[in-house]
């Protein structure tokens, strides 16, 4: 993958997806050598972050490189100067690009301007680096992720595309329940469906369905960054897909519970079941630097 973007989960084939998890696996387990150093990585946010700002920071210095935050007020993609223009300033200076963005294109428009490889930190349809250490959290629990069946409920939003197009790649049996004006759109379950993998996604309305026999059951937010002024509506919209005791009492008892977070307590997942003892939402949080560590050391160091 060496020089390559990564800009979607899309990016990977089932083969390098697999990769990517026994290299993270393998840092995790024996430390990291210095294979990026010398290198730079800018990161360009326009959105807050704690978890994926960090592991990008910790995952660049374990490797032996240094990471470069680019807050949202200096840079100003698309107003102070084109994103066009970010991408090839920063290809003359740095090895590496993490964006986070509100609109999908400013990533991939990145990625074609700039000459060193562009990583995905998240944007308003993805969230590739997520979705890697959701499926490494999975992967410590259950050893192999053939056959894991997965229930996601709330949004079909960023991190839902993510990990659909993930769980195809990975052997997961992804059902995401959601409301019905919030599914994932048809073209998404059609693209993660003719993906080469042996895994599934199923799309249903109700939450209860969804968990009836799920190793893990998995929330995100109702109301996603950039989404603000929807959030009394989107309150109203979910009601009924909170993670609560009564849902959890409806799946597997030893069904694990995740969220990429920030989690927003009694709303989407209640307190009772983010602090329960199979949550595993801190492991996930960890997860998202050992999961860049590999991203980082296959695209800017060539190893694999
Ligand atoms: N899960 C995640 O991406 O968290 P941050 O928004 O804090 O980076
Ligand atoms: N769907 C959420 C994920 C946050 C990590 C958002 O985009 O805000």
């Amino acid at each position: 993958m060496y020089g390559r973007d990564f800009t979607s989960i899309l990016d990977l084939s089932a083969a390098e997806l697999a990769m990517l998890l026994d290299l993270a696996l393998g840092m995790k387990r024996d430390g990291c050598s210095p294979v990026l150093a010398g290198q730079t990585l800018a990161m360009v946010f326009e959105k807050p972050s704690l978890r994926t700002r960090t592991s990008f920071d910790m995952a660049m210095h374990r490797l032996g490189g240094r990471a470069l935050y680019l807050s949202p007020r200096e840079v100003q993609m698309g107003e102070r100067e084109p994103v066009k223009d970010v991408a090839r300033v920063l290809s003359r200076m740095v090895q590496g690009i993490a964006a986070r963005t509100y609109l999908h294109s400013t990533v991939t428009e990145l990625a074609a301007y700039a000459d060193v490889p562009v990583v995905n930190a998240l944007s308003d349809d993805e969230h590739p680096c997520q979705a890697l250490a959701d499926l490494l959290t999975l992967r410590e629990r259950h050893g192999s992720l053939q056959g894991v069946r997965v229930a996601y409920i709330g949004d079909g939003n960023n991190v839902a595309r993510s990990l659909a197009y993930a769980s195809v790649l990975s052997g997961v049996d992804l059902i995401v329940a959601t409301p019905a004006d919030y599914a994932l759109p048809d073209e998404t379950i059609e693209i993660a469906r003719a993906l080469q993998g042996t895994g599934s996604v199923t799309q249903v309305r109700d939450p209860y369905e969804a968990v009836r026999d799920a190793a893990a059951v998995y929330a995100d937010v109702w109301t996603s960054m950039g989404q603000e002024e929807e959030t009394a509506q989107r309150t109203e919209d979910f009601a009924g897909y909170e993670i609560d005791a009564a849902l959890m009492a409806a799946a597997p008892r030893d069904a694990i519970v995740m969220h990429d977070l920030p989690a927003h307590r009694g709303e989407e997942i209640s307190d009772e079941v983010i602090e329960s003892p199979n949550s595993v939402v801190f492991d996930q949080a960890e997860n998202r630097m050992h999961a860049q560590q590999a991203v980082l050391a296959s695209i800017l160091g060539g190893v694999s």
